[in-house]
């Protein structure tokens, strides 16, 4: 008989009771629904297999377990309590990912069951039906936990894994707390969470992906479940980690890296990039709750300008509405609103507008969201058939059913006005749904929402299992509008809410956090943890949505946002302002030259961002995604470096650790050599290696007006001339600041920053590379590729590290040039006419 374990959670007494009834009389236990309710089912008894082509097959009593192999490094694991696996759709996963499979070959002992891809073992139990995956070599990636089978309990289900002491997980969005979610136990249910703090879960978003990583080993998980679910990382049961839903269907996947970069690039691929943005969205974005008048926006843009504090956009938040409406503008606050978007237009700046989902319940108004709504029976309803009414921002209001095409369809083309008014982008808030005055802070859960969706049965569904889905259905709604307005246009819509794949529509930010030391220092996991959920581009209210920032914060704050993907000051209604100037010229000077930064490293960022569009990687990343093999029993790096975080691959930020102390703090390095982005000065110790030592630190003392920033040894940086907007074209040359070092090299992506024509080949891409040999180092600086032309016609090469002049020869020309020392940098530069076709140079000490 199966020995009854103690147990902590649900189901513990029913289970023992269940146990003895059913186990003794079989050697079988557990496989039928007991008489008992509510009922426990454990899966934990094999009855039968079948090999599937791409997989396996298990029976259990009347459950099935199938697992198949969607590629070598990817399988999907469902588990149908009643033997009927539900429908194969989904919100997050791409269909060409889920019809992809590959041929297994099937591996059946006497003590397991399963099959081998060309990189990953899967096996079953057939003592336990415990689901084992390791590698070729045999080594465990993820197996279920022993003595805690699957189990369903009424509608809801549990799946439990072994936990080893030395792993890791990461992921879940932009969750609050450590970057590393071990110990810790989520909610996902979309919540306005205004005023969230460190221990607050749920918040806004629902992404059911995680990472774990050990021994530098590194697998995905993506529970593709939208109803209530939760995940406990040994919160609750020391070595058991566990992952379930309150409802719904029992399907995960399994990446397997074991690199991090590839298990991003698999999640990428199972449920899609974000798009390119256009240009401007990486551009400083200046936002308040509200601007409340043309004036008062046409002075913010004003003062941008005049004080030279490079901006791209500019916000309207509600209160640009007429009573809240969305869709609505007050004319009596912007009287000439179409005409104010030309004059901003002409000043470089783009507007974004809110556009909340709540549609305003006005009937017999001559309000065209609620007319045509009600007309094309576009709003979700009670269960007894009227539409469902909740107040938000502009009181009652009725709520989109955006789980069906044509109501998004009708959503996007509400869109049209404003576009062709020259609104630039849109802003979805609100959308968990937040509902007020109601506890539960949303709409009801017996809201009924109609799924009337290719590659979905049509059905009913109630909120549920929409609700966290609503908000990535409404944003896509949106994207998908303005794309079909202007289809040669990147879109750019910000969500606050969202799902797994929501990454395909929509931008997002960590909603309302505070204007606290604290909330600054949770925004880096916050972000980090968003990319490697496919979130990638991201950002967080600068200074913080909710209270008053001193001086010093907003300050700290704009530094650290300058190297965060997206770099939004916004701020609550009844706070004090946060444009950069508030505090007076001396902090203003500080911030404007950060602002200043960004735009000359917009290259280099938009190339990241470029890269991320591919490929899933996030700009913002931790440290142990470019090195996870850095530490020597390879637990990852930034669990010991503070609040560290890499800007694309290249580019490292060490803010303190909690910036409001004024200690010294020591930054940790990455096993390369580095060099300060400030300086140009090679940081001394940086050669040494993973295996033969400590990682390199050295000690800073903090100050408010800089931020260590370190660029990885061999890169080579492209940058620009500063420009007051993105949409200035840069004067001089393109920058190429090489940093000589292992493995040298980099990339330039450029297009137009707006159109879809690069999709055409009307991009210019360029690769480099760079070898530092005996007093010299020799440059190779790579043809464009495709068709767009540069803005350029020189390149500044700046060659970092150097302490003495120079001198350089070019590839097929005999005399040798002079190379500048700026001494205080540790830089040399040369300046080359840039043909498109290539070249190579050679710097070196003079003879
Ligand atoms: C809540 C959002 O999180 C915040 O950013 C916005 O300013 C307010 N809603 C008002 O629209």
């Amino acid at each position: 008989m199966r020995t009854t374990i103690a147990r902590t959670r649900w189901g513990a007494v029913l289970f023992f009771f269940f146990s003895l009834t059913l186990c003794a009389t079989t050697t079988k236990c557990l496989v039928a629904t007991p008489k008992i309710t509510p009922t426990l089912v454990q899966l934990n008894t094999f009855s039968s297999q079948r090999d599937l082509p791409n997989g396996i097959e298990v029976q259990s009593g009347k459950a099935i377990i199938q697992v198949i192999a969607l590629r070598d490094d990817v399988i999907r694991v469902r588990i149908a309590r009643d033997g009927v696996l539900p429908e194969d759709a989904s919100w997050a996963v791409l269909s060409s990912a889920r019809q992809q499979y590959v041929s297994v070959t099937s591996e059946n002992t006497n003590s397991a069951v399963g099959f081998r891809t060309k990189r990953l073992r899967v096996h079953i139990e057939r003592a336990t039906l415990r689901l084992v995956v390791t590698d070729l070599d045999g080594n465990i990636l993820q197996e279920d936990a022993v003595g805690w089978p699957v189990e369903f309990h009424g509608n809801s289900f549990r799946i439990y894994k072994q936990m080893p002491a030395d792993e890791h997980y990461f992921g879940l969005g932009d969750k609050v707390g450590p970057l590393d979610r071990r110990d810790q136990a989520f909610t996902l249910w979309n919540t306005d969470a205004y005023n969230f703090q460190e221990s607050t879960d749920p918040i806004y978003k629902s992404i059911p992906f995680f990472m774990t990583m050990r021994a530098g080993r590194t697998l995905g998980v993506l529970l593709d479940n939208t109803w209530r679910s939760s995940f406990d990382f040994g919160k609750q049961m020391n070595g058991v980690y566990s992952f379930g839903s309150e409802d719904g269907a029992l399907d995960y996947y399994v990446l397997y890296g074991p690199d991090p970069k590839q298990v991003l690039q698999s999640y990428a691929w199972l449920t899609g990039p974000p798009p390119l943005p256009p240009l401007w969205t990486l551009g400083f974005q200046q936002s308040r709750y509200s601007y409340g008048t043309e004036a008062e926006l046409r002075e913010v843009a004003e003062k941008l300008r005049a004080d030279r504090i490079p901006a791209d956009s500019l916000y309207l938040d509600i209160d640009y509405q007429k009573n809240n409406r969305p869709f609505t503008v007050d004319p009596e606050k912007f009287p000439n609103f179409v005409g104010m978007l030309a004059d901003l237009k002409k000043e470089n700046f783009h507007v974004v507008a809110i556009t909340d989902l709540h549609v305003a319940a006005l009937p017999n108004a001559g309000y065209a969201p609620y007319d045509t709504g009600i007309a094309g029976d576009h709003f979700v309803k009670n269960p007894d058939g009227s539409v469902f009414v909740g107040t938000v921002w502009p009181g009652p209001s009725v709520f989109p059913d955006f789980t069906r095409q044509s109501t998004r369809q009708w959503w996007g083309n509400l869109y049209k006005e404003f576009v062709s008014d020259g609104v630039a982008g849109f802003w979805n808030d609100m959308n968990e749904p937040a509902v007020f005055n109601v506890p539960s802070k949303t709409m009801p859960d017996d809201v009924q929402h109609r799924i009337d969706e290719p590659g979905f049965k049509r059905r009913t569904a109630d909120h549920r299992e929409i609700h966290n889905l609503y908000g990535m259905q409404n944003s896509r709604a949106t994207y998908e509008g303005l794309l079909k307005i202007s289809p040669e246009q990147r879109p750019f819509v910000l969500t606050r809410a969202t799902y797994a794949g929501g990454q395909r529509y929509a931008a997002t930010w960590t909603g309302d956090n505070s204007a606290t030391w604290n909330h600054l220092r949770l925004t880096t996991p916050m972000l980090e943890n968003l990319g490697l959920s496919g979130f990638g581009m991201s950002g967080a209210d600068v200074a913080g949505f909710i209270g008053t920032p001193p001086a010093e914060l907003l300050t700290k704050w704009t530094e650290i946002a300058t190297f965060q993907p997206i770099d939004r000051n916004h701020s609550e209604k009844g706070t004090p302002h946060r444009e950069p100037w508030v505090d007076g010229p001396e902090q203003e000077a500080i911030r404007r030259r950060y602002i200043e930064e960004r735009y000359k490293l917009m290259p280099y960022l938009y190339s990241a961002v470029e890269e991320m569009s591919r490929t899933g990687l996030p700009v913002l990343r931790p440290l142990f995604v470019e090195f996870p093999e850095a530490n020597a029993d390879k637990h990852p790096l930034d669990l010991d470096a503070g609040n560290e975080f890499l800007f694309g691959a290249n580019l490292l930020v060490a803010p303190p650790p909690f910036a409001e102390k004024l200690d010294t703090y020591s930054v940790k390095f990455p096993p390369l050599g580095w060099y300060d982005y400030w300086t140009g000065e090679r940081i001394s110790g940086g050669d040494k290696n993973a295996a033969s030592a400590a990682p390199m630190q050295v000690l800073v003392h903090p100050r408010l007006d800089s931020l260590p920033v370190y660029v990885r040894e061999g890169s080579i940086l492209p940058m620009q001339a500063l420009t007051q907007s993105t949409n200035e074209l840069p004067s001089g040359p393109l920058v190429l600041r090489v940093y000589p070092g292992r493995d040298c090299k980099g990339s330039l992506y450029q297009d137009d920053g707006k159109t879809m024509a690069y999709k055409h080949g009307e991009f210019l891409r360029m690769q480099f590379s760079c070898e530092a040999a005996a007093g010299a180092v020799k440059i190779h600086i790579g043809a464009h590729e495709g068709t767009y032309h540069s803005w350029w016609s020189e390149l500044r090469v700046e060659v970092y590290g150097q302490t003495s002049n120079a001198s350089y020869t070019m590839s097929g020309k005999a005399e040798r040039g002079e190379a500048v020392l700026d001494a205080a940098h540790h830089v040399v530069s040369v300046t080359i006419p840039d043909n498109g076709h290539g070249s190579d140079l050679e710097i070196s000490a003079p003879q």
